[in-house]
Order: C-alpha cells, then sequence, then structure tokens
C-alpha cells in the first residue's frame, strides 16, 4: 500500500493546519516551531547523509535516498522512502519493495554519527540478503508509524495533530479550537500519551524495567510529585510543545520549586539548583545508543535497581 493511499483516510477533508497558516495570529506558537522535534518526525526521502557499516555478515550504505546491502556475492538497493526521527536520538528508514512496507535493518544514531543495528531489530537474524535489507512491516503497523509521526498528509507532528481539524478557526478566527489549557494533569498526559504511551497502556503490557524509561507519562505517574490535578505537574509545565525541548537543566529548577519551595525554607538539604541533574537521571537504553530522562522524580540511592 503506497502512502499516498494511507493518505487518502486524511485528505477527505479539507486541507489546512500547516505552521504557515496559523503563524500569521499565532507568532509565538510558530517562531521556534519550526526547530522542535516533533515537527521533524518524519521526513520524505531518505536524507543527505553518507554512511557505511558492517553488520554481521553484511555491509550497508546510505547515500541520500539510496540504501545499499551487500553479503559480499548479492547487492540489494532500495530508495528511502521516509525518515523517521528528526535524528538527535536516532534515524530509521521505510522503503518499499513489491507494495510492502520494510525498516530498515540499520539506523543511524545521533550519539554515534554512524549506521548500527535499528533497535527492536537485535533479536533478528537475518537468513537472506533481503532479511539483512530490513523487516517487513505489516500494513497496520506501518500505519501506526505514521500515525505517530506525521499530521495527516504532513509529514512531522504539525499544529492539527494536536490542535484538531482547523477549517473552521482559519475561516471563522472566533470559531475557536478546543482549550487544551483545560486539560487536567492526568488528561494531557493520556494527550500526549497517545504518542508518548499512556500509563495504563505501559502497566497493562509492559514493557517492563529499564526499556520503559522513554514512556514519560508512566514514569512520571510513578512519582511522589505526580498528582493527576496539580498543573504544576503536567507535561506543559516543563515542556512548551511549540519550540525546541530546553536542555539547560537550570531552567527547570522553577518548576520544581513551584511546589517544593512553598513546603519548607530548604526544598533540598544537599542543593538549591540543578534539581533535575540528581532527581530525574539520564539513564542509558541499551541499544539506543542514548541516555534518556527519568521522568520518575525520585531520591537517587547508588547501586539502585531500577524502580519499575
Ligand atoms: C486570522 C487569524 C488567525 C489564524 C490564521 C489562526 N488563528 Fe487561532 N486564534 C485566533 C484568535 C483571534 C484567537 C483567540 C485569541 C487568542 O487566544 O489568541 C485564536 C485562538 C487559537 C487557539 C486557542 C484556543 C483557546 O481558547 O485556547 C488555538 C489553539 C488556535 N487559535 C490555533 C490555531 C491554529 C492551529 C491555526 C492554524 C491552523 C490558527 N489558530 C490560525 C486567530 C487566528
Ligand atoms: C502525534 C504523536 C505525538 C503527540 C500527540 C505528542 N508527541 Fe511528543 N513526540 C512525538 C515524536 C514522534 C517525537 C520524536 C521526535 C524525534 O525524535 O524525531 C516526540 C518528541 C517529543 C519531545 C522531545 C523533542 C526533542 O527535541 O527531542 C518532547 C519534549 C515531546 N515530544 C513532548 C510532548 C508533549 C508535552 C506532548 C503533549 C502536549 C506531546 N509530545 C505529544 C510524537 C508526539
Ligand atoms: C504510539 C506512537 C508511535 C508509534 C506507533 C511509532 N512511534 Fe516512533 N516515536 C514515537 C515517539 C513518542 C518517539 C519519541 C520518543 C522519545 O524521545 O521519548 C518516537 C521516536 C522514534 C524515532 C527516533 C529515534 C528514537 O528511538 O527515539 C524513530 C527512528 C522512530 N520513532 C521510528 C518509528 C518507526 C519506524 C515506527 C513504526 C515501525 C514507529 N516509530 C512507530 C512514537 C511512535
Ligand atoms: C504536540 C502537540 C501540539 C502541537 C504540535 C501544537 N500545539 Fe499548540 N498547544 C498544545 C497544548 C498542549 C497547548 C496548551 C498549553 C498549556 O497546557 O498551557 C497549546 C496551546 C496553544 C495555543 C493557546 C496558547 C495559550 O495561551 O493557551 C495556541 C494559539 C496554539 N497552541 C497554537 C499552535 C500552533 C499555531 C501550532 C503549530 C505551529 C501548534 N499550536 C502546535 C499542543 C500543541
Ligand atoms: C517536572 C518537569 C518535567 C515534567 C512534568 C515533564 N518533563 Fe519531560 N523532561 C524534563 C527534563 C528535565 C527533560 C530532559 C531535558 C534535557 O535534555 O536536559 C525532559 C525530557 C523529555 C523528553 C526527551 C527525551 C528524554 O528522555 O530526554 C520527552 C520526550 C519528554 N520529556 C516528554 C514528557 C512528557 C510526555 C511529559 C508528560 C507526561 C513530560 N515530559 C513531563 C522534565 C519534565
Ligand atoms: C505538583 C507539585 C510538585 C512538583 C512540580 C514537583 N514536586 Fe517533588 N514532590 C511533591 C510532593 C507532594 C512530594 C511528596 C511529599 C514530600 O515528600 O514532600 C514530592 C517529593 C519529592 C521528592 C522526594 C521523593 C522521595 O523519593 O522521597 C523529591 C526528591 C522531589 N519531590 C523532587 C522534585 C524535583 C527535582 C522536581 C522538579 C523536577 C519536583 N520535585 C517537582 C510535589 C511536587
Ligand atoms: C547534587 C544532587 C542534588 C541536587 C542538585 C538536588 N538534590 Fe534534592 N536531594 C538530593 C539527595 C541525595 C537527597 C536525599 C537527602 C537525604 O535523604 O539525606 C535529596 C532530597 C530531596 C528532597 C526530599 C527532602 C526530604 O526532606 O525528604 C526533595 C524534596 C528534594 N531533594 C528536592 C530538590 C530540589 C527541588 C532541588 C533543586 C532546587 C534539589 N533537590 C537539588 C540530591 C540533590
Amino acid at each position: 500500500m503506497s502512502l499516498a493511499a494511507f493518505f487518502c483516510l486524511f485528505a477527505l477533508r479539507a486541507q489546512g493546519g500547516s505552521p504557515e497558516d496559523c503563524a500569521p495570529c499565532h507568532r509565538k506558537e510558530t517562531a521556534r516551531f519550526a526547530d522542535a522535534g516533533m515537527t521533524r518526525a518524519l521526513q520524505p526521502g531518505g536524507g543527505n547523509r553518507r554512511l557505511q557499516t558492517r553488520l554481521g555478515l553484511y555491509s550497508y550504505e546510505v547515500n541520500g535516498s539510496d540504501y545499499t546491502v551487500s553479503d559480499g556475492t548479492g547487492i540489494l538497493k532500495f530508495p528511502l522512502a521516509w525518515t523517521f526521527g528528526q535524528g538527535s536520538t536516532g534515524q530509521t528508514w521505510l522503503y518499499q519493495r513489491d507494495n510492502r512496507w520494510y525498516e530498515s535493518r540499520a539506523s543511524y544514531y545521533g550519539t554515534l554519527g554512524a549506521l548500527d543495528l535499528t533497535i527492536g531489530q537485535q533479536s533478528i537474524t537475518p537468513h537472506s540478503l533481503a532479511e539483512a535489507a530490513g523487516r517487513l512491516i505489516p500494513v497496520s503497523e506501518a500505519r501506526q508509524c505514521f500515525s505517530c509521526h506525521s499530521t495527516g498528509p504532513l509529514a512531522g507532528i504539525q499544529c492539527e495533530r494536536c490542535h484538531g481539524a482547523s477549517e473552521a478557526h482559519l475561516s471563522d478566527p472566533a470559531k475557536l479550537p478546543r482549550k487544551l489549557a483545560r486539560l487536567t494533569t492526568e488528561e494531557q498526559s493520556d494527550f500526549c500519551g497517545e504518542c508518548h504511551r499512556t500509563w495504563a497502556e505501559i502497566s497493562l503490557k509492559g514493557p517492563r524495567g529499564i526499556q520503559n524509561v522513554r514512556f514519560q507519562p508512566y514514569r512520571l505517574a510513578g512519582s511522589k510529585c505526580y498528582d493527576a490535578t496539580d498543573a504544576r505537574i503536567r507535561c506543559t509545565a516543563c515542556h512548551d510543545p511549540h519550540a525546541p525541548l530546553e536542555t539547560n537543566e537550570a531552567n527547570y529548577d522553577a518548576r520544581c520549586l513551584a511546589c517544593h519551595a512553598q513546603r519548607s525554607t530548604n526544598a533540598c538539604p544537599i542543593a538549591k539548583k540543578l534539581c533535575v541533574s540528581c532527581h530525574m537521571p539520564k539513564l542509558d537504553l541499551p541499544g539506543a545508543h542514548k541516555s534518556f530522562t527519568d521522568h520518575r522524580i525520585r531520591i537517587v540511592k547508588a547501586n539502585e535497581s531500577y524502580p519499575d
């Protein structure tokens, strides 16, 4: 099934909702939006990198949108159709063969600046050159990939993906979209959790152990700080979905002190700043070549096992 066919499902309604449509009236939200990680969660083609690696018996080359896999005797070559991921963690490609979708076995990892095995494919042993190129993904799964990484016909998470269809609002600004700022903390965790995974999904289906460190709604709900109705601990208390991720740890102190400063004169017996550096540790996720920020806010003990 082609991507065009996927998009037919969405394209039935009128277009609109790209940042350019909103920019004239919503400067604040659109100003830094192009640099926000989510905006670039999906891009057409293979990008413009030139990368090579060897994984076991096979060698891999990505040259722009050309993906070549070889075992020394045979060669397979595919045009890369879509790049998933903006690249700070990593990028995985989807390509088509005989009208079916495949996920590349080699992915780009930002911290390595190089190719390595795609996370999730570590346990797969390829039995042929075709299998070494990538994993066949069922249509239903491909549909899910696109659903979390795009916005109808637009690649990446754009305004409409969160704010809903915008034709009515564009033709009459007085017809306001749903007020997302009114979501309670729990409702917002579920809203962002549509893609970042909800507490319910992870507690029912796992994964358990360090594999769930990247599912923030689940981790956050396990903190003593979490209160389903207190807006000071919801996702947007710390993150502006319209801007790039804030990576200066000092800029999160005020978020913590919004609650902890009032509780006593000394919020912490150890330190007065850089709260997240100790209480939201960055933990290595095996195979991802990247550490993720543990949203289970806590006192971290030396040699503790991962609190699940
Ligand atoms: C012609 C001007 C105009 C355009 C174009 C426009 N808006 Fe608005 N929008 C407004 C006005 C006016 C308001 C109400 C005042 C405010 O909250 O800023 C508003 C409010 C909003 C709100 C806040 C709703 C609330 O009550 O919290 C959202 C969300 C929003 N617009 C999204 C969008 C999106 C997404 C687009 C692009 C698809 C867009 N707007 C395009 C004028 C516009
Ligand atoms: C439609 C799916 C979707 C929804 C809804 C969504 N996200 Fe995301 N988000 C993503 C994807 C996909 C990425 C990964 C982007 C990448 O690395 O390519 C991401 C990345 C992020 C990042 C990291 C950005 C960076 O620069 O590294 C933050 C922070 C984030 N999301 C917060 C939120 C918050 C807060 C909400 C709710 C208001 C939310 N997201 C809702 C899909 C979504
Ligand atoms: C339920 C929603 C969802 C589905 C389905 C989904 N993703 Fe993602 N994806 C995300 C979110 C959210 C992130 C960001 C994770 C973070 O930074 O915490 C992400 C990140 C990524 C990244 C960046 C690298 C990384 O590991 O963070 C790649 C590459 C990626 N996804 C590829 C895919 C592919 C390929 C598929 C389908 C086989 C897929 N995703 C299916 C939500 C989803
Ligand atoms: C990942 C989801 C997401 C995306 C993408 C997104 N927004 Fe928002 N937006 C939100 C959330 C959540 C809020 C409510 C913030 C809060 O909790 O205070 C919001 C609030 C707003 C508001 C109201 C501001 C206010 O003062 O309440 C406007 C206007 C807006 N967004 C416009 C846009 C425009 C324009 C785009 C595209 C350039 C966009 N948003 C993309 C999630 C998103
Ligand atoms: C109390 C503050 C706080 C709250 C609340 C919070 N985060 Fe974060 N988040 C952070 C910090 C700090 C980082 C790491 C920033 C950096 O890179 O230094 C982070 C990083 C992230 C990242 C990037 C991936 C990573 O692991 O580093 C994503 C995605 C994210 N948060 C999503 C969410 C979502 C979704 C919610 C709501 C369920 C949420 N966050 C609630 C503080 C918070
Ligand atoms: C919504 C209010 C709120 C916010 C925001 C908040 N906390 Fe908390 N925090 C609490 C409450 C309530 C408790 C549990 C009662 C107590 O121990 O005082 C707590 C407990 C803690 C504990 C003790 C946990 C334990 O294992 O005993 C630490 C450490 C902590 N918070 C650090 C932080 C840091 C760091 C931030 C910012 C990243 C933060 N908190 C943000 C309300 C909050
Ligand atoms: C250098 C690491 C470090 C930094 C930075 C740090 N803390 Fe702590 N914090 C700790 C440790 C360790 C403990 C446990 C102390 C103990 O139990 O003796 C602790 C305890 C706490 C507690 C529990 C106090 C209690 O009485 O139970 C809270 C709340 C807290 N910190 C909040 C914060 C806040 C808010 C910030 C930022 C203003 C912060 N911490 C910065 C290491 C740190």
